[in-house]
């Protein structure tokens, strides 16, 4: 399975692409995660995206695409994987085109979660994640099981992102409308796009992708 999760900040992109991976045991493939992660290490390409990611712009193509490319060549791409945040301009998709017909491959489903603006600012004012496993959670909507305490790894530490303030949130969601959302039609021309409500609640989301995957 090669899926594309796609939707604006806040739809539940990451959250789906989490459980669906363990489902499916497939990659999960987020470039935002990745760049956190580079930030976080001090690498080139972090010193490169801090700033940008900060106040809410888009790395390059040039430096997301490097990424990817070098990711799917990983052998945990092998049963397939989930891409979630990438792409995100029309210069990234027709690289991924190009990348995937290199390599004899193809994404089966763009799956685009429709969530309205202002749903999208309440989701991820509320956000948190397990500092050690990186599992989403949110204030009211996903709170976990116990407290303080990860469901999935039982780690007691929580984050939250510091792109997550609402200025920044609305300067994604204007880069998002502006430069990612015009990928819509380039992928309904090539009958990928299928779109769900990404208003249901978590539970409600993931099935109705999973009635996706069940017709390919
Ligand atoms: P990235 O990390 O990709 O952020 P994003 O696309 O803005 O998406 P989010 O991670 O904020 O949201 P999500 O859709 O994953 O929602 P989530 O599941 O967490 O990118 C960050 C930055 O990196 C970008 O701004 C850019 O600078 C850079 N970047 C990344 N990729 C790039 C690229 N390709 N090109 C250039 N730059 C790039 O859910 C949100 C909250 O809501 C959670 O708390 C969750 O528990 C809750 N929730 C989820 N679903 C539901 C539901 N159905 N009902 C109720 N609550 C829900």
């Amino acid at each position: 399975m090669r899926l594309i999760l796609f939707g604006p900040p806040g739809c539940g992109k990451g959250t789906q692409a989490q459980l669906l991976c363990r489902e499916f045991k497939t990659a999960h493939l987020s470039t935002g995660g990745m760049l956190r992660e580079a930030v976080s290490n001090g690498t080139e390409i972090g010193l490169r995206a801090k700033e940008i990611m900060e106040c809410g712009a888009l790395v390059p193509d040039d430096v997301v695409v490097g990424i990817i490319s070098e990711r799917l060549d990983r052998p945990e791409c092998g049963y397939g994987f989930i891409l979630d945040g990438f792409p995100r301009t029309v210069v990234q998709a027709e690289s991924l085109d190009k990348l995937l017909r290199e390599k004899g491959l193809k994404i089966d489903r763009v799956v685009e979660i429709k969530v309205t603006d202002e749903l999208l600012i309440e989701r991820i004012s509320g956000r948190f994640s397990c500092s050690n496993c990186g599992a989403s959670y949110h204030d009211r909507f996903k709170q976990a099981k116990q407290g303080n305490v990860c469901d999935v790894c039982g780690g007691t530490g929580f984050t939250r992102r510091e792109d997550d303030k609402e200025t920044t949130v609305r300067e994604r969601l204007n880069n998002y409308h502006a430069q990612t959302a015009p990928l819509l039609p380039y992928y309904h021309s090539k009958g990928l796009l299928a779109p769900v409500d990404g208003m249901a609640n978590i539970e409600e989301v993931t099935a109705a992708i999973r009635r996706i995957l069940d017709v390919l």
